[in-house]
């Protein structure tokens, strides 16, 4: 089934409160946590205390995506101060299989996330070691991209790859997305799909996520 993911990053912080309840009151059952260190992408975002904020007030997954370095460091203070998922990329980390255990052993759902220049083969081994992938559609590091079009190829590549693992992991993307590519996105094989600025850079953000989800949903009725 589709899930909408809003990116905070995107959010009007002054008025978190109301975006949050806006897009989960529109259907919006994830939300997505951009944390970025400064050094595996040349920005810096929110640390473990967002979580920890967010955490009991809404009923949303808590979905933490570490663009970071060292994802050893970083696992156990998101998942303590409440993340649902964590998702750590393949690239930064030669300890990919060590990292997804320990999210798991904190009781959350492990994704591993594949940056745009990066083969789709490169995650063979760890598949049936994560609950999701995450296919990045941008380069990481900033909201408002341009959705890299070579990712309906990659995102093929990746269902496949997954089918002939026989794994039940689920495809999470991420970058550039909106009511031009959405339902494609979700007809080709994506269950949870990340938006930033087309849900937060609108006036509306409750009735821009609607509009996703049933854009996305409607392709089940053809
Ligand atoms: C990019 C982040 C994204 C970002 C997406 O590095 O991982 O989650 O918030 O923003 P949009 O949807 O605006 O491309
Ligand atoms: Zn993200």
């Amino acid at each position: 089934m589709f899930k909408l993911a809003p990116s905070l990053l995107a959010a009007d912080n002054w008025n978190l409160e109301k975006c949050v309840t806006e897009v989960v009151e529109a259907g919006a059952s994830v939300l997505h946590i951009d944390v970025m260190d400064g050094h595996f992408v040349p920005n810096l975002t929110m640390g473990p205390g967002m979580v920890k904020t967010l955490k009991g007030k809404t009923s949303a997954i808590l979905d933490v995506h570490l663009m970071v370095s060292d994802p050893d460091f970083f696992v156990e203070p998101f998942a303590k101060a409440g993340a649902d998922w964590i998702s750590f990329h393949i690239e930064a980390t030669v300890h990919a299989h060590r990292v997804s255990q320990k999210i798991r052993a904190l009781g959350c759902k492990a994704g591993i996330v594949l940056n745009p220049g990066t083969p789709v083969a490169a995650l063979e081994a760890m598949i049936p070691h994560v609950d999701f992938v995450l296919l990045m559609s941008v380069n990481p590091g900033f909201g408002g991209q341009a959705f890299i079009p070579a990712t309906f190829d990659r995102l093929k590549q990746l269902r496949e790859l997954i089918s002939s693992l026989g794994s039940e992991a689920f495809i999470q993307i991420d970058g550039g997305v909106g009511p031009g590519n959405v339902a494609d996105l979700h007809r080709d094989g994506v269950q949870v799909a990340v938006a930033g600025s087309s849900v937060f850079g609108k006036a509306n953000p409750g009735q821009a996520a609607r509009e996703l989800i049933s854009l996305a949903e409607a392709v089940h009725e053809n």
